[in-house]
């Protein structure tokens, strides 16, 4: 039924969307701002300046865009130092055969990740290759919720959006999967992801012929 799966990679293929909540939460705190788990929902899947913004937007003050870019680059300091530490025994139980399965039924394999950091943490992961296309961050314009980097990746493995597949953990993520006209399977709580075709509470309960 699908030409390709396109996946999110934070929260997805590995954990590192808790090392993006604890380096935003030590942020917000050194600001003196509130921060919990219910409002780091709304941050996944959004871009580093992006994320700020919103972070910011919960106190009353005003930054320079001078300050901004000083707190963002502290923040992806604190996030390179906890993901230095990554090894291939990272990646999500049932990615691996979650990827082999797409694989086998010939389909194409893409990742959007709107991270920076995205190719470096591939690389720790050892899982590069296993992508046709890596959509690259620094080209983007439009962070999720836009649907621009699914249609990216889309466009780079050559599929038609409708005969596309994508895989995310984050709100604003299977907003972009939607809006980009694929069908979204949500990885979490269908509570959280309602947008979502389908949700799965992990990646160890993938299965493409459900889908
Ligand atoms: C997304 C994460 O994948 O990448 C967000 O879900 C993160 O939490 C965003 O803010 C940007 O990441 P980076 O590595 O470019 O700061
Ligand atoms: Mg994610």
């Amino acid at each position: 039924r699908y030409k390709a799966v396109i996946f999110d990679l934070d929260g997805v293929i590995t954990d590192t969307a808790h090392y993006h909540y604890l380096a935003w939460k030590r942020l917000a705190e050194s600001e003196g701002l509130p921060f919990d788990e219910a409002f780091n929902e709304h941050l996944k899947g959004v871009d580093r300046m992006g994320s700020l913004e919103l972070i910011l937007a919960q106190g009353s003050r005003s930054y320079s865009q001078e300050e901004k870019l000083a707190l963002a680059d502290a923040k992806n300091r604190h996030y390179v130092e906890l993901i230095a530490t990554m090894t291939p025994a990272d990646v999500l139980p049932g990615v691996l055969d979650a990827l082999a399965e797409v694989r086998a039924a010939g389909m194409g394999i893409g990742l959007a990740s709107v991270s920076k950091n995205a190719f470096t943490v591939l690389d720790k992961l050892g899982i590069r290759d296993r992508f046709d296309q890596v959509v690259d961050a620094a080209l983007i314009a439009n962070s999720k919720p836009h649907p621009e980097i699914f249609l990216t990746a889309a466009r780079q493995l050559g599929v038609d959006p409708k005969d596309c597949l994508g895989v995310e953990d984050a709100v604003a993520g299977v907003a972009s999967i939607k809006d980009a006209g694929m069908v979204a399977v949500g990885v979490g709580s269908p509570e959280v992801l309602t947008r979502a075709d389908y949700v799965i509470p992990s990646m160890a309960r993938f299965r493409l012929g459900d889908y």
